[in-house]
């Protein structure tokens, strides 16, 4: 049998995109075209008295406003409590207006020769050393992006993930996927001590030593510290080509750093673009005028929320694509406001696949839940839904009525906006006008401001994440790590206290 053809369907603009992208065609997003077209905004319509216990009122947030004013000239004048140690972790704030040219040359001049030598890409890393970049490559690029020819990705490698967990079986299927191609690496660890990141790049740096000796060296970038650490300490014996993450800008904060930029640029995607994303929100979250600003109404929404006792935030998505930002997300305000029993835990969620699922819940369950969309307004393909002579799923009127897919895909978000509202669920929609670096770079920032802003509502320090060190202790008593011998000795004691149960089947 012959394979299946495409018949009626146009070509996938993604990958065209992608080649375009691939011969330096960029899109003209210094024009006043291009962002008139490319403004992402807030959609409060049902944010307000939702029915129930819990709604939330416009005067209730105009209530906070004030404070939220307060916060935000704390801000900008890089004051309050927002130190880890001796470092003012506000750096991101500056970062869209510090990075230089050069400096972005230097990056594309770097993938573009490492990609010249290598079949495959694997970046290393966990948390905000991660999260941000597997977000932007999936939001920009076909999703199915390492099956592609490499003519369809732009010329990009194959890009694959690891260090972001210990699990030996996704481990050794993604070695499966690199085993015959010559692949590229780049570690990425602040601190570079990760235990997740660390194992990782050993295993992959034995294998790339014994296939390749020296020339491994030529293949592994390293983006650590500048000067201080384990990471840094063998990228300099080793004579790795380095990149930095900077002292004062945290791992969830850092997709604009090097941590994120060499990614992009691996996956030929435009980083002036999405720097000019950066650029653009940080000018459009400046003024003080409160309703103008949608990064602070939207920290004052959700902290609004968070008073009324929602306790959770589904992030929910129609874009398979932007599912990866609503995961970013999930690390960025939980690590960010999970401290002394405050925050809400965030729920990444692919719609319509989620209304399936949870869906229930968030409808009928408890009400202790806010919604955010990130609402994709034009997706890059247009899908026709055929007509059918016999019409036994009864679905006609759809072509009928002129609606294709993608029409159907919006009210995948309208249709749960409403419902939920009424079923007492507040929501608001981030709308994204199109999949591109441009927005990309505007989203980011404006939930890294809202979240700062969050911290100073919340009264605490948004910018560490000391929370996290009790499962490393935990893990590091467990394993025997020289120097946590105390770490394992009360482990030992508190185990002795609890009641050891476990059911067998
Ligand atoms: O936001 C953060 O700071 C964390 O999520 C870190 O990025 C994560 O723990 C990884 O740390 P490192 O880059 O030091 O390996």
């Amino acid at each position: 049998m012959k394979g299946l053809e495409l018949i009626g369907l146009n070509e996938n603009r993604t990958i065209l995109e992608q080649i375009r992208r691939g011969s330096n065609k960029k899109n003209p997003f210094e024009s006043q075209t291009f962002r008139d077209e490319n403004r992402v905004s807030l959609d409060l319509t049902y944010v307000f008295d939702a029915p129930g216990e819990g709604s939330i009122s416009k005067g209730d947030v105009e209530n906070l406003i004030p404070r939220v004013l307060e916060a935000h000239r704390l801000l900008n004048n890089n004051e309050g409590n927002i130190h880890d140690g001796d470092t003012v972790m506000t750096g991101w704030q500056a970062l869209p207006d510090e990075i230089d040219q050069t400096h972005l040359d230097e990056i594309r001049s770097v993938a573009r020769s490492l990609s010249k030598e290598i079949d495959a890409f694997v970046s290393l890393g966990i948390g905000g050393s991660y999260l941000g970049i597997e977000a932007s490559v999936r939001a920009l690029t076909h999703q199915y992006f390492n099956q592609l020819t490499r003519e369809q990705r732009g010329g990009a490698p194959e890009i694959y993930f690891l260090g972001q967990n210990m699990d030996p079986d996704y481990f050794r299927d993604t070695l499966d996927m690199l085993k015959g191609k010559c692949i590229g690496v780049n570690v990425i660890s602040k601190s570079g001590t990760t235990t997740e990141t660390a194992v990782a790049f050993r295993i992959i740096q034995r294998l790339m030593e014994e296939n390749w000796g020296e020339r491994a060296n030529h293949l592994i970038i390293a983006t650590t510290d500048r000067s201080k650490g384990a990471l840094r300490r063998l990228a300099n014996e080793k004579g790795y080509r380095t990149f930095v993450v900077p002292d004062n800008v945290g791992g969830r904060f850092s997709v604009l750093t090097d941590v994120g930029l060499v990614g992009l640029a691996m996956a030929q995607i435009d980083i002036e673009e999405f720097v000019a994303g950066f650029q653009r929100m940080k000018q459009l979250t400046r003024i003080d005028d409160f309703w103008l600003n949608p990064a602070l109404v939207h920290a004052a929404v959700r902290h609004t929320a968070w008073l009324k006792g929602k306790k959770v935030e589904v992030v929910a998505t129609n874009s398979n694509a932007m599912y990866f930002v609503a995961r970013w997300m999930e690390q960025l305000f939980p690590e960010s406001e999970g401290h002394q029993g405050h925050g809400m835990w965030v729920s990444p969620s692919l719609y319509s696949e989620k209304l399936h699922a949870n869906g229930q819940m968030v409808q009928q369950g408890e009400r202790n839940i806010l919604e955010t969309f990130l609402f994709l307004q034009e997706h890059d393909n247009r899908i026709e839904i055929p007509r059918d002579e016999n019409n036994l799923d009864g679905l006609n009127f759809l072509p009928q009525n002129g609606l294709d897919m993608n029409a159907v895909n919006q009210k995948v978000i309208e249709g749960p906006a409403y419902a939920h509202y009424l079923g007492g669920v507040p929501n608001m929609s981030i709308r994204i006008p199109r999949r591109n670096a441009y927005n990309m770079g505007q989203i980011y920032f404006m939930m890294e401001k809202s979240v700062a802003i969050s911290g100073y509502l919340l009264g605490h320090n948004p910018f560490i994440q000391p929370g996290v060190e009790a499962y490393k202790k935990a893990m590091f008593a467990l394993v025997e790590k020289p120097g946590f011998e105390k770490e394992a000795q009360e482990m030992e004691e508190a185990l002795k206290k609890l009641e050891r149960m476990v059911i067998h089947a």
